[in-house]
């Protein structure tokens, strides 16, 4: 992509990246407070790297890439390294660790003294997630404890490495060596980090987000006593002066450390790639079961001598490199958002990325969830953004990069239709999901909605079970619920369908006949509408008496409805005015599906049934919600306004503007002792 830029161009992307791996170290080498993870920390190196190796004349002088770290904080003394303490290289997968080993090789057949070498033996270990310390002891003493700091100078934190209980102060076998240096991590294992944790918890202090801060904020401690506190532990991984003659290898390296009193962690020595590659799997196993946190395996080349002619490219050895865990998060580009309907009509937006792998997975597409996640994370279409994916768990965008957002991105609107079914998409107030209106018609819900349809407590056929009409679906036979009263012209057709006998065939026929008779409230309710459960369903019945009032009725009449909310009323609203529903509802009624007007089933029960009421004023004897239900009970339908139709008004103390309207109507008034006389 950087081809075609100018330089110009290349220069001011160089420049973003510098400021941002600043920044990055700033945060995470002086103030251990990270902002980003290891992972993207990485990237955003490995991508001026790439820069820098396409456009050697544009590399600048002050490039992170000339330095590990960055400059320590001034409170502690600095120190120097006799030797710089260098980083590793990281690799990911097979290709990458066979990559490693064929550099290796190329590099030991260079020259004549190692030609002879090709296939060497590693030595294999796990890489630890705590900080680089350097440790010298002078005839077996333990003197100064150094941090990595940026490579050549750290910082002493030689009273604080003392409190560390695990660390010999003196090593009785070492008294004949001038000068030991022992290189290893500093860690905190994960139980003494969580009871740390807990602890600030409970005394409302700032907790650590991981045990690697943990311990580097304990090493920052200018006060030894705290850091004494603190559950730490050191872990040797080298001997960088001292070694004795004899020890040759790595792994003897090691194991002299181990007789001295280090603790050391797993070691192997590895043969070829398949021997690497097991000892990474078992590693991967056991990695939830260790004691302390570790990012990967370390794997060295396993001979001292060899290592050393094998020598160092800039910052990293050529003899080892970092065998990492797929990285758990990783940046990459979003490259367009699209708009998917689930079964449920819920519209939510896809990000289509540019794969990457991501926890060991290729991942192109990450759901946003709904637009207000869209709103919240402000991502659009051209940016960059930080995608996380851990064990199982579903890939997520945590972070969108806005500083590198390119200039022609537009923000992101919702879709005014279904790309499905292009009905129009109804986002309810104060909602963050958005749905598509089509119901019924929707193909994406269609099936969903078929379900429901026939279930026992919408239209009941129980005949038509949901494999049989999933598989019709599937076919092509059943596109919506209206096409079900059609079945019974398709009997060839259904008979050749696996396992549907004649038999079968002709109880489900009988059944969808018999359903045709139905009530309003269960019609109501297999129409699937969002927010209209069964006793919704009942009300809207109820209230409005047929279903072309309902499907007339506005919002605010609609809101009249008992359990009827400022969101369901929008949602029936929004159904029934999708055409395609209205279509469906119209050929259901062809086909034959009918009710009995709710009014006259139960004019008996339901001396009120057909009138309207409206009530006004304070009641004593019960709430007006409380009467609302009563006077619904009796049949009679409650309305928030006196018009020419209210049959009465149930007025109660300080009655207002619908007592004076309904006595110039000459609507009939009830006050509260006539109403509870009716009652009674
Ligand atoms: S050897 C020349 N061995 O990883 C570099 N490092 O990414 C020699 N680390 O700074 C380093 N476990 O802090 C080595 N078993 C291990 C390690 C290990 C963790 C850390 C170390 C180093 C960083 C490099």
């Amino acid at each position: 992509m950087s081809n075609k830029l100018t330089n110009p161009q290349i220069l001011q992307q160089m420049r973003v990246l510098i400021t941002a791996l600043k920044d990055h170290n700033h945060a995470y080498y002086v103030l251990d407070n990270p902002k980003i993870d290891d992972n993207e920390y990485d990237q955003l190196r490995r991508e001026l790297v790439e820069l820098e190796n396409q456009h050697p004349n544009l590399v600048q002088l002050d490039s992170p890439t000339n330095q590990v770290g960055d400059k320590p904080l001034a409170a502690f003394t600095q120190v120097m390294h006799d030797i710089p303490m260098l980083s590793l290289g990281n690799v990911f997968d097979e290709a990458g660790l066979k990559d490693f080993m064929r550099k290796v090789n190329d590099r030991l057949a260079e020259t004549p003294t190692t030609a002879m070498s090709k296939n060497p033996a590693y030595e294999m270990e796990l890489k630890l997630d705590g900080l680089a310390v350097s440790l010298k002891y002078e005839h077996g003493a333990f003197i100064q404890a150094v941090t990595r700091g940026d490579g050549q100078t750290g910082e002493d934190i030689t009273q604080n490495v003392k409190t560390i209980r695990n660390l010999p102060l003196v090593l009785p076998q070492a008294k004949n060596i001038e000068v030991l240096e022992v290189r290893g991590e500093v860690l905190m294992p994960k139980a003494g980090f969580n009871k740390l944790n807990r602890q600030a918890e409970e005394n409302g202090d700032k907790t650590f987000a991981n045990p690697r801060n943990a311990a580097a904020g304990s090493l920052r401690q200018l006060d030894p006593a705290i850091a004494g506190s603190r559950p730490l532990a050191f872990y040797g991984y080298s001997v960088n002066q001292g070694l004795p003659e004899e020890v040759e290898t790595q792994y003897d390296a090691l194991q002299w450390l181990n007789q001295l009193g280090f603790t050391i962690s797993d070691t192997v020595v590895v043969k070829n790639a398949d021997e690497a590659m097991a000892f990474y799997q078992s590693v991967i196993e056991k990695r939830a079961g260790l004691a302390f946190e570790i990012d990967g395996t370390v794997i060295k080349v396993n001979n001292l001598a060899l290592q050393e002619s094998l020598g160092y490219l800039s910052r990293e050895p050529r003899w080892a490199t970092a065998f990492k865990f797929p990285a758990e998060t990783v940046m990459t580009t979003l490259n367009a958002i699209e708009w998917q309907v689930g079964r449920t009509g819920a519209i939510t937006p896809v990000g289509k990325l540019t794969p990457v792998q991501v926890g060991g997975v290729t991942v192109s597409n990450v759901t946003l969830h709904n637009f207000g996640e869209i709103q919240r994370l402000d991502v659009r279409a051209g940016d960059t953004v930080s995608v996380h994916r851990a064990g199982d768990v579903i890939p997520k965008v945590t972070r969108v990069w806005h500083e590198r957002r390119p200039d022609d991105t537009t923000a992101v609107t919702l879709p005014s239709n279904c790309p499905v079914c292009d009905s129009p998409v109804v986002l309810p107030e104060g909602e963050a999901l958005a749905r598509c209106s089509g119901g019924l018609y929707c193909p994406a819900q269609q099936q969903e909605a078929l379900i429901h349809f026939v279930s026992r407590k919408a239209m009941d056929i129980d005949g038509l079970g949901e494999r049989w009409l999933i598989s019709f679906f599937e076919h092509g036979i059943v596109k919506t619920v209206a096409d079900i009263y059609q079945l019974k012209d398709h009997q060839q057709a259904l008979t050749t369908l696996e396992k549907l006998g004649e038999k079968s065939v002709q109880n489900m026929l009988v059944a969808i006949e018999k359903s045709k008779a139905t009530t309003l409230p269960r019609f109501i309710y297999a129409l699937g509408i969002r927010g209209v459960g069964e006793s919704t369903a009942l009300n809207l019945a109820k209230q409005f008496g047929d279903l072309d009032h309902i499907m007339q009725a506005d919002i605010e009449t609609l809101q009249k409805t008992p359990d009827v909310g400022d969101v369901t009323a929008e949602l029936v609203y929004d159904f029934f005015r999708a055409e395609h529903n209205v279509e469906v509802i119209c050929r259901l009624q062809q086909a034959g599906v009918h009710w009995q007007p709710v009014t006259e089933v139960s004019t008996q029960a339901q001396p009120l049934a057909g009138q309207t009421w409206v009530i006004t004023g304070t009641l004593h004897q019960m709430g007006r919600s409380e009467a609302k239900a009563k006077l619904q009970a009796l049949g009679a339908k409650v309305s928030g306004s006196v018009s020419a139709k209210t049959t009465a008004l149930l007025a109660g103390e300080k009655a207002g503007s619908k007592l004076t309207k309904a006595e110039s109507l000459g609507v009939s008034i009830v006050n509260e002792d006539a109403f509870m006389a009716m009652l009674q």
